[in-house]
């Protein structure tokens, strides 16, 4: 075995992650073995040399266009009728049970700091409910309301999959059917040094990362998630990230859109709050829909503005998508999908010639990742449609600061709050106009402004402005 692995190794000059080998037992040395011999490295040698020993180009193209979208209030009569129509088209699938929920939490979340996978991170302001439960929940609701009982899909990575499928498992699954609930695994990238070669985390083992959210798509054909998915008759997946609890499981609009205008990856966009603010940038290219990260925008494009002084570059991406079977179908046919990679640097612990644990304390190391976003220029039809930032996006990125867990609790209250007031009940607010007390609704019980001003009639609720502690309302 060795003298193959070696042999192999050599030719793309690898072979010093055998240095220990004669160190290791026999079911060490097959781990390494195993892992070895499941890279291509034909394919990984030449992403080594295009991304890792040189800063890759962007390689923007020169003809970039403001991407057209749904606006979030349409003028137009015809289109205030085409999103009646598509409403009701999305309660039509859903009631069908043609949906599911995708949730993808396969990420390190290393800028957030909190050991153990993000969705198991305490979220909720009043309750402090984890990532994970208040999706469970909204989707109990989701099966309450539409009479169905969703599939929902989390993709984990080899790093946190134990660790998620045993938090359901302690947890009873929310009170979710488990059968309901699919974990599929993303595939992963060994990292890889400035000098081109592999890093070992440990003897027996290679330093490796999930392959980013762009792994989706390979992970649910190669995991069976996508062969059930049909066996389902599920046609269409209600794409979101782990860290956006304010994020609706399904839009009804959205869905309705993507289905009526027979597109096959469709996506949300926000209205940017400024040119740099660190959202990819939706643009067109040669006829086809395709996203620029922030970091990438030219800046004389990201500046440009209307005559009315917007931006014209306004429509960033808070990664919501609708994504049709057929179409993930189609791109993973023969098992494979070629998303262009993305280069990040990294600092990551390795094994140094002498068989010792570094840590570095500066970037030594490139991570590959691939974004799922990079499949929408490859889809013949997209929908992209304006959404409320207050509605739908607040992502806990940080512990502090701009897309923190404060700022995401903050604005969990003040939906909540909003929602309250819809529902013709007064909420404590300071001269500031934020409410003077923490508020929490149960998605057991409400998930939008109908279902808040039901409970609230229900249950007699109309003035809360003589509490002085959070409410939780379920
Ligand atoms: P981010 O790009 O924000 O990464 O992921 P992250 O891992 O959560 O956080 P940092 O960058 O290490 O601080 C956006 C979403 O994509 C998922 C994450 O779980 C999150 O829901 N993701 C990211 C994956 O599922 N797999 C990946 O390989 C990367």
């Amino acid at each position: 075995m060795y003298q193959e692995l070696h042999d192999k190794l050599s030719k793309y000059g690898q072979q010093h992650l055998l240095k220990f080998w004669n160190e290791l037992d026999s079911s060490r040395q097959e781990n390494l073995a195993g892992q070895l011999n499941g890279i291509d490295w034909e394919n990984l040698t030449a992403q080594i040399k295009r991304y890792v020993l040189k800063q890759p180009d962007a390689a923007i193209p020169h003809d970039l266009s403001p991407a057209p979208y749904f606006p979030l209030h349409p003028k137009e009569s015809d289109l205030t009728e085409l999103y009646k129509q598509a409403i009701a088209k999305g309660h039509e699938l859903l009631h069908a049970g043609k949906v599911a929920a995708l949730t993808v939490a396969g990420g390190q979340g290393s800028r957030l700091g909190y050991e153990g996978p993000k969705g198991t991170y305490p979220i909720t302001p009043v309750k402090h409910k984890t990532l994970f439960q208040y999706f469970a929940e909204s989707i109990l609701r989701l099966n309450a309301k539409y009479d169905q009982e969703m599939n929902w899909y989390i993709m984990t990575s080899k790093l946190n999959d134990l660790q998620t499928k045993d938090f359901f498992e302690k947890n009873d699954y929310f009170g979710l059917n488990q059968d309901k609930v699919i974990f599929f695994t993303q595939g992963t990238m060994p990292a890889i040094g400035y000098d081109g070669k592999l890093l070992l985390a440990e003897k027996d083992s290679l330093a490796l990362a999930p392959d980013g959210h762009g792994g989706t798509l390979l992970a649910l054909k190669r995991s069976g998630a996508l062969g059930r998915m049909r066996a389902d008759g599920i046609d269409y997946i209600s794409y979101f990230q782990v860290d956006n609890p304010l994020v609706s499981i399904v839009n009804p609009l959205f869905l309705g859109l993507h289905a009526i205008e027979k597109s096959e990856m469709s996506a949300i966009m926000l209205a940017k709050t400024g040119p740099f603010e660190k959202l990819g940038n939706f643009c067109m290219s040669g006829g086809r829909l395709q996203i620029i990260e922030y970091s990438d925008l030219p800046e004389e494009l990201a500046k440009a503005k209307h005559h009315d002084g917007s931006l014209k570059f306004i429509a960033g991406s808070p990664a919501i998508h609708i994504i049709s079977r057929k179409f993930i179908e189609t791109l993973t046919a023969d098992g494979k999908l070629n998303l262009p990679w993305h280069r990040a640097d990294k600092k990551v612990p390795f094994i140094n010639s002498a068989g010792k644990l570094v840590t570095p304390e500066t970037q030594n190391a490139v991570k590959l990742e691939s974004f799922i976003f990079d499949a929408l220029p490859m889809a013949t039809k997209s929908v992209v449609l304006e959404a409320d930032r207050e509605e739908e996006f607040a992502p806990t990125k940080n512990k502090t600061g701009v897309d923190s867990v404060e700022s995401c609790q903050e604005m969990l209250i003040e939906r909540d709050a909003r929602r309250l007031k819809k529902g013709g009940v007064k909420v404590p607010r300071g001269k500031d106009g934020k409410p003077l007390i923490a508020i929490e609704i149960s998605p057991r019980v409400a998930i939008d402004d109908e279902d808040v001003a039901a409970y609230c009639r229900s249950h007699g609720i109309e003035d809360l402005t003589s509490c002085h502690e959070g409410i939780y309302l379920s």
